[in-house]
């Protein structure tokens, strides 16, 4: 590849140390420069459009450009451009807020603490269970469990509670205290003649006696995200989370669910804990807060939580934990106003009907030869590529050529090995879904045709 020096791709080679990307090869194959973005759309800086099926990262929920949003940022802005909330100081956008998700949990939730990313809103989790076990007289209680495949970000205990290998590989992570247990997808893992439910038990089963080798007294948590995203969009099986949900009560351990991506109606409804009938004691908010328009998370604690953690602060005389930027009274304003538009415009039930839309029209490639398995709920789906015979091909070289092949077409999905997910903005319309799938069919084609 030959470049002008002076070029934005020169450029990104040169000074640009990128985020989830390998670093020898992108000195090789450079950046691709998005330069800005309408409704669904994106537009990169030689003016090709392309419909943004993952709304970024899992995020934009309202779509690119949203004039409300910005309006809410500029008035914020020129209001109380920053403050904090340490020592007893708040504002009003940070007082809204925190009052408005606790009225929206679908379980009784007590308070609200803020952050700023999905990674430090769980590593703050941690904490806080680490605080409240020492509160409690219990300071063996430490352990945190959380799922093979699971995501839930990259700081030091985030990662560890993530359960990808390349999150852990040469960070020396993850941290003594994790475990993980067995990932709930039933079409990877399900075994031969094991029904869906009796692949539901054995997930429970197998947390059940994880923890009774660890010793229930040594456990604090369980992280779950509802549905998980980055582990490749795996969707429970029936009655797995009733089954989860048993065992944890049973041993007094505390539910955490990370709802980073399917907050805010990503599942087909407000929170995936309604989705699949999950009681948490803490739930984790961040990216369609503020359709990540501001970088901006939230933690919801309910009382049996929060209440030792404010106790030991008493204790203590002072919590000693906070960020500079928590509750940014700009982030906070604009999820406000992100939260009304979903809510104003019913984005959620949209979410739903279109989702089922892309998911069954998606479905029409489940018997395709290279076609594995199709899954998804709401409007978050994923189409795992398996080739028939090949099955010295290297995990992920399917997935890429395919993300490649639709990038080409003018479509940005999300390659997880050989996983292609699909997470489009809540606003998408049928005929920019169409977009997306006809999109797949023609590269699924042009894959075929391809020597591996
Ligand atoms: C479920 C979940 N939790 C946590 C995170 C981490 O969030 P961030 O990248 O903002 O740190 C992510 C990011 O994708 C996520 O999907």
């Amino acid at each position: 590849m030959t470049l002008a020096p002076n070029s934005p791709e020169a450029r990104d080679i040169a000074y640009h140390f990128h985020a989830y990307t390998n670093a020898m090869a992108h000195a090789e194959l450079g950046p691709q420069i998005i330069d800005k973005g309408e409704g669904v759309f994106v537009h990169d800086n030689h003016g090709k459009r392309y419909v943004e099926a993952m709304a970024g990262l899992w995020s934009v929920a309202v779509g690119f450009g949203e004039e409300r949003l910005i309006r809410a940022a500029e008035a914020q802005m020129r209001r109380l451009p920053f403050y904090h909330n340490f020592a007893h100081r708040s504002h009003g956008p940070a007082i809204e807020l925190a009052e408005k998700l606790v009225s929206m949990a679908p379980v009784e939730m007590s308070k609200v603490f803020f952050t700023n990313s999905g990674s430090e809103a769980n590593d703050t989790v941690v904490k806080m269970l680490w605080y409240r076990s020492n509160a409690l007289g219990k300071p063996e209680k430490k352990k945190l469990i959380s799922r093979q495949r699971g995501y839930h970000g990259v700081t030091v205990a985030s990662a560890s509670l993530t359960g990808l290998p390349n999150n852990h590989r040469s960070f020396d992570l993850p941290i003594t205290q994790v475990r993980h247990t067995t990932c709930p997808h039933y079409w990877k893992e399900g075994r031969e003649g094991e029904s869906e439910e009796a692949f539901a038990s054995r997930c429970a089963e197998d947390l059940d006696a994880l923890i009774q080798a660890e010793g229930p007294d040594t456990i604090a948590a369980f992280f779950a995200e509802p549905v998980m995203g980055a582990g490749g969009v795996v969707v429970p099986p029936a009655t797995y989370w009733e089954k989860i949900q048993k065992v944890l009560r049973k041993y007094d351990i505390l539910l955490i669910a990370d709802e980073v991506i399917c907050g805010f109606g990503r599942t087909g409804r407000m929170f995936g804990c309604e989705t699949f009938g999950i009681e948490p004691d803490a739930m984790v908010l961040s990216k369609q807060i503020t359709s990540s328009y501001v970088p901006f998370s939230a933690i919801l604690l309910n009382e049996r939580f929060y209440q030792p953690v404010a106790e030991e602060s008493g204790r203590i005389g002072v919590l000693g934990h906070g960020f500079t930027a928590g509750g940014h009274p700009v982030g906070a304003a604009v999820a406000l106003e992100n939260i009304a538009i979903i809510e104003e415009r019913g984005l959620v039930a949209k979410a739903a009907e279109t989702g089922a839309y892309l998911r069954e029209r998606l479905a029409q490639f489940a018997a395709h030869s290279l076609v594995g398995e199709v899954r998804g709920v709401g409007l978050i789906a994923a189409v795992e590529l398996a080739h028939p015979e090949r099955d010295d091909l290297a995990p992920g070289a399917l997935g890429a050529a395919m993300n490649r092949l639709l990038y080409e077409r003018g479509v940005i999905s999300r390659p997880i090995l050989d996983s292609l997910a699909f997470c489009p903005p809540l606003i998408i319309e049928k005929p920019e879904i169409d977009l997306i799938v006809d999109a797949f069919g023609d590269a699924l084609g042009a894959l075929e045709a391809q020597e591996f």
